[in-house]
């Protein structure tokens, strides 16, 4: 596993990786983003190509390319092994226990389970009257592969019996969703009976749960469309269909359209537009929301209901809008969805794509329809209503644009109005500054202890300096300070200093502080981009100046305590001495201020 661990770190670059989830920009010799880990508006997350590693100076996050794509897509290991693994185009031992988890096993039932609805839809007897339903919604059979839609036959124990015979157990077929437990007697019968098969996946393909829609009788009193539970690898609303198919032409175009239905995205998909994902029914979460948001920030929506008029669908703006993301809304010109609409009239979809309106165009048109702005009572409402959507505006050019058009409708002085917006907008910043404060870890002392032992690496040409003025107690961090002592070992023996070498010799002793070096450099690179020789020198005089102060402040206050005592068990000698090296102490301090 070690060795398939290297391949792949070898395959890949920390860059590409990263670049699929931030917006990295270059930054001297390394790259620097928002930290996707906490919020914060000034990029203090790191990578660095030479190092093959990211730290995040604000929240302390770090890592390699493993622990990135963990923390990021939640995974445990093996999955992270798996998309990175994919990505390498490495091949992976399966069979290998190290490398699977219970999430992957699920994931191989899934995989398994949907192989299987997919070959029945091909080619079973049973599927005969579900083939000729799909030809009659024009679904093509590239598209039936493409999607891998199958049919679950209407047998009780078709699925299950399969997958046991492929070796699974039948708690791990429970668990990955496909299976329900008896109500009387022991065992389990399949979920997903007489239905068409739309597998889920996540945005790598892995399969990870299943929509059906039901084929039977109308009126038998029977959903429509269920879908997988719950487990450890679906999360309903975490969820957007066609989202691995769709990314790489969402990222092209720079704009994702999403839709309600599985047949509305598939139906794009066959017609040629492909940056279509579906919600499934359900308003925008964060979570897809986000999941966007890694490769655009333009989304439009298709859903066929009163957008501004229902709440879940606000919510799922509201989320959006907080996201900064840029919302359109698609207005169908005809059909139920863009399903309908693609079946009629190809080039209607595309026409309706390219005329959706922003969603304060909609906002405005959509309150506006509804009110006599003759009426006092009206206009107050319209000015309430639109105000509010304006304060959730996270770019200030933007709001004062809609201010003034809400202004000038309404009659009313943009002063006026925007006393009114920041009052809300007043809050809401009081509150991000509480948590920026929070997420500030460590205190000015091991930062300056940080910073002065990165300096000393990067810019070795001022080892004489610090040698001969930052002593080794100034550091109160065990592992800065013993690092530092290396330093001063290596330094002392060669007179000369070279990092690449310096690493090797403490990946000998300790990989972690030859990790911690790394990290030292990357925090210096992260906060001093482009500074030249005399800012970095004037850096480290303070700083040290700093520390030494911070030590003597110590010591003394030590050297208090012991004086006190001394007195009181009335050591004369004790007593002097201390006082003695008091006010030796003092002095140095005075000379530092
Ligand atoms: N949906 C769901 N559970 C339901 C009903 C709907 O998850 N009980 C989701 C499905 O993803 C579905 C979407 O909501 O695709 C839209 O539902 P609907 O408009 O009723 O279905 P269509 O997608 O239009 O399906 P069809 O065209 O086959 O009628
Ligand atoms: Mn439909």
């Amino acid at each position: 596993m070690a060795d398939n661990i290297e391949e792949i770190k070898s395959k890949l670059d920390i860059v590409d990786v990263l670049s699929e989830y931030l917006q990295l920009k270059r930054a001297g010799s390394n790259f620097r983003a928002l930290c996707p880990f906490h919020s914060e508006r000034t990029p203090s997350f790191s990578v660095s190509p030479d190092r093959q590693i990211w730290h995040c100076f604000g929240c302390g996050e770090g890592g390699d390319i493993f622990g990135f794509v963990m923390k990021m897509e939640g995974m445990d290991f093996p999955e992270a092994l798996r998309v990175l693994a994919k990505k390498a185009g490495v091949q992976l031992r399966y069979q290998d226990p190290a490398i699977s988890s219970q999430k992957t096993k699920l994931m191989d039932i899934c995989k398994v389970a949907a192989d299987f609805y997919h070959k029945v839809l091909l080619d079973s007897p049973l599927a005969k009257s579900t083939r000729d339903y799909l030809k009659k919604r024009q679904v093509t059979d590239e598209t039936v592969d493409l999607f891998k839609l199958g049919y679950a036959p209407e047998n009780w124990d078709s699925l299950n019996k399969f997958l046991v015979q492929k070796k699974f157990k039948e708690d791990d077929i429970f668990l990955a969703g496909l299976t329900v437990k008896k109500e009387r007697g022991v065992g389990f019968f399949d979920r997903f009976r007489n239905r068409l098969i739309f597998p889920i996946t996540d945005l790598h393909g892995n399969i990870i749960g299943f929509g059906g829609r039901w084929l039977g009788d109308e009126k038998a009193d029977m959903a429509k469309y269920i879908n997988s539970p719950q487990t450890l690898i679906y999360n309903k609303s975490a969820v957007l269909y066609g989202i691995d198919k769709a990314r790489d032409e969402i990222r092209k175009k720079k704009q994702a359209i999403v839709v309600e239905g599985y047949m509305d995205c598939i139906a794009s998909h066959q017609a040629g537009i492909e940056n279509v994902v579906a919600s499934s029914g359900t308003a925008l979460t964060l979570d897809q929301v986000k999941l966007l948001k890694r490769y655009t920030a333009n989304i439009s929506l298709a859903f066929d209901t009163d957008i501004a008029g229902e709440d879940a669908s606000k919510r799922g703006i509201d989320v959006a809008m907080a996201q900064e993301m840029n919302i359109k809304i698609i207005t169908l010109p005809y059909g139920k969805d863009p399903d309908e609409l693609i079946k009629k009239d190809k080039e209607a979809w595309s026409k309706a794509i390219i005329n959706a309106k922003s969603i304060m165009e909609y906002y405005f048109e959509n309150t506006l329809k509804k009110t006599d702005l003759n009426k006092v009572e009206d206009k107050k409402q319209v000015a309430k209503t639109l105000l509010a959507i304006i304060a959730k505006l996270a770019d200030t050019i933007e709001q004062t644009h809609y201010l003034q058009k809400l202004a000038e409708l309404i009659n009313v002085e943009e002063k006026i109005l925007r006393e009114k917006l920041n009052r809300a907008a007043v809050i809401k910043k009081s509150n991000e500054k509480v948590q920026a404060v929070a997420v500030k870890k460590g205190n000015r002392y091991q930062i300056l202890e940080e910073q002065v032992v990165g300096l000393a690496l990067k810019y070795p040409e001022n080892l004489n300096y610090i040698i001969d003025h930052l002593l080794p107690d100034f550091l109160h961090d065990q592992n800065i300070s013993s690092l530092y002592k290396e330093l001063i070992i290596y330094y002392t023996k060669k007179h000369e200093f070279d990092f690449a070498n310096f690493r090797l010799v403490l990946e000998k002793k300790d990989q972690k502080s030859a990790s911690q070096a790394d990290l030292l450099i990357l925090n210096i690179e992260h906060f001093f981009p482009e500074a030249d020789e005399d800012i970095i020198k004037k850096e480290i005089v303070t700083n040290i100046r700093e520390l030494s102060k911070h030590f003597i402040l110590e010591e003394l206050k030590n050297l208090e305590q012991k004086i006190k005592k001394a007195e009181k068990e009335k050591d004369r000698d004790k007593s002097r001495n201390y006082s003695e090296k008091f006010i030796e102490l003092t002095s140095q301090l005075n000379q530092l201020s």
